[in-house]
C-alpha cells in the first residue's frame, strides 16, 4: 500500500488521478487522505455521487475495492477511463481510424452554428464529428478512453486544448464565447488533432498505468440504481461497505449538465446548451426534490452499510444544503458519532473556482464514526 500518498504526475496514479476537468471535483490529493485515513485495504468504498470517480480511483489504487454511481456520462466516461483504461496500442489505431475519416463530415461542420466555427478550426471540428458520430463509448472500452481522452483537452488554454480560448473545467455559453473571441480577435488555434491526440496519448501512458483493485462506477440515477448495484457488488466481494465517502450536489449551485454542455455535445448531447428538464440533470433549486434526494440516498446508504462503517460526507457551508445534509445523516445513522471539520481551503474551493461568488464560499466536512 502507499503510505500517505501525494498525487504525482511522474507516477501511473497521480499522472491518471487527474482524469479529467470537472465541475466541482475533489481536489486531486483529498481522496488519498480520506480513503487512507478512514479504511483498511480490502474494505469497501461507496460513493453514490461519485462526480469524475475521485474517491473510488483513490480507494481502488489503494487496495480497496470502490463501487460509484454517476448520472452524468462526462463523468462516467472519465471514471471509466482512469479505473480500466484499454491497452496503448488499441487506443492509437482508433485514433488513426478517427482521423482517416475526417473527410466524410465536412458537410455536417458546415452545418454547424457559428459558435462551432469560432471555437475549432474546421479540421478539428471534422476530426470532433467524426469522433462523436464513430466511438462508442458506451460499449466499447478502446473507444472510451480515447473518448475519455479526447474530453480532456477539448476546451481550455490556447494551444494546449483543441479549442479556442475557453476555460478548462466549465463550458462557457455560445453566445457569451462568440462576443469574448470576436471583441479580442480570436481565432481557433489550427492544430492536427492527430497528433496532438498522439503526443498527449503517448505522454498519459508514459508512466504505465495504475494497479487496480476490484471496482467499478455505474452509470446512473442513484435514487434507482444504489441499492440493486450495492448489493450485487458486496455478494462479488463477499464484502459490506465499510466507508461512503461522497459529496452530494450542492442546493441552487451546480449544473452538472448544463456547465459541461460543449464536452455532452461530444457524447452526443445537443448543439446548443439546453436547461436539462430531467430529474437530477438540472440545477437542485427545489428544496423538496433535494431533500428527497438525500434522504433517499441516505436511507439505502443505511440498509446496505456494515454496522461499523464510517460515513465522509464533503459539502457546501451555505445554510439549506448544510443543514439538511447534516439533519438527514443525524435522522438515517442515529447511533454514529458526529464530528465536522470546516474544509481546508488552499487557494480555491470546488464551486469558488467556478466562478461562485456567494457571500459563504466555502465546503464543511462531515464525519459520522461509530
Ligand atoms: C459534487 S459532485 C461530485 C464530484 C466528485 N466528488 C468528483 O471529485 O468529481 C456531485 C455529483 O453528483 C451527481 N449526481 C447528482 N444527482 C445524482 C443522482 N441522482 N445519481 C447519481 N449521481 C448524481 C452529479 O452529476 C455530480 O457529478
Amino acid at each position: 500500500m502507499i503510505k500517505k500518498y501525494k498525487p504525482s504526475l511522474s507516477d501511473p496514479i497521480g499522472r491518471w488521478a487527474a482524469i479529467g476537468p470537472y465541475y466541482a471535483m475533489f481536489p486531486l490529493e483529498f481522496p488519498f487522505k480520506v480513503i487512507e485515513k478512514y479504511s483498511k485495504p480490502g474494505e469497501l468504498v461507496i460513493d453514490p455521487f461519485a462526480g469524475r470517480a475521485s474517491s473510488i480511483y483513490a480507494a481502488a489504487t489503494n487496495e480497496r475495492h470502490g463501487l460509484g454511481i454517476e448520472i452524468n456520462p462526462l463523468g462516467w466516461v472519465y471514471a471509466q477511463t482512469k479505473l480500466n483504461p484499454a491497452a496503448q496500442h488499441l487506443v492509437e489505431y482508433r485514433l488513426l481510424e478517427i482521423s482517416k475519416s475526417i473527410s466524410d463530415y465536412k458537410t455536417e461542420a458546415e452545418s454547424l452554428n457559428e459558435f462551432y466555427h469560432w471555437c475549432f478550426s474546421d479540421t478539428v471540428l471534422t476530426f470532433l464529428l467524426s469522433a462523436r458520430e464513430n466511438l462508442r463509448w458506451k460499449t466499447s472500452k478502446t473507444d472510451r478512453t480515447l473518448m475519455g481522452l479526447l474530453l480532456i483537452y477539448l476546451h481550455g488554454k490556447y494551444n494546449q486544448a483543441l479549442s479556442n480560448q475557453m476555460r478548462h473545467a466549465k463550458s462557457m455559453s455560445q453566445q457569451y464565447s462568440i462576443n469574448w473571441w470576436k471583441n479580442r480577435g480570436m481565432q481557433p488555434p489550427e492544430i492536427n488533432p492527430y497528433d496532438f491526440m498522439l503526443s498527449r496519448i503517448k505522454w498519459r501512458y508514459a508512466k504505465g498505468t495504475p494497479k487496480i483493485k476490484y471496482s467499478d462506477v455505474k452509470l446512473g440515477d442513484s435514487t434507482l440504481i444504489f441499492e440493486k448495484q450495492a448489493k450485487r457488488f458486496s455478494e462479488k466481494i463477499s464484502r459490506h461497505c465499510s466507508l461512503l465517502f461522497t459529496s452530494p450536489p450542492y442546493y441552487g449551485i451546480t449544473h452538472y449538465h448544463k456547465d459541461q454542455w460543449l464536452r455532452l455535445w461530444l457524447l452526443g448531447g445537443k448543439e446548443t446548451a439546453l436547461w436539462s428538464s430531467e430529474k437530477h440533470k438540472g440545477r437542485f433549486d427545489s428544496k423538496t426534490e433535494y431533500r428527497e434526494l438525500l434522504d433517499n440516498v441516505f436511507g439505502t446508504a443505511e440498509t446496505i452499510m456494515d454496522k461499523e462503517a464510517t460515513i465522509y460526507i464533503r459539502t457546501d457551508t451555505r445554510d439549506f444544503t448544510y443543514t439538511t445534509t447534516r439533519d438527514l445523516l443525524k435522522e438515517h445513522f442515529p447511533k454514529w458519532k458526529m464530528r465536522t471539520f470546516q474544509a481546508p481551503v488552499s487557494g480555491k474551493t470546488q464551486t469558488g473556482i467556478l466562478g461562485n461568488r456567494s457571500s459563504k464560499p466555502g465546503e464543511i466536512d462531515i464525519v459520522l464514526t461509530k
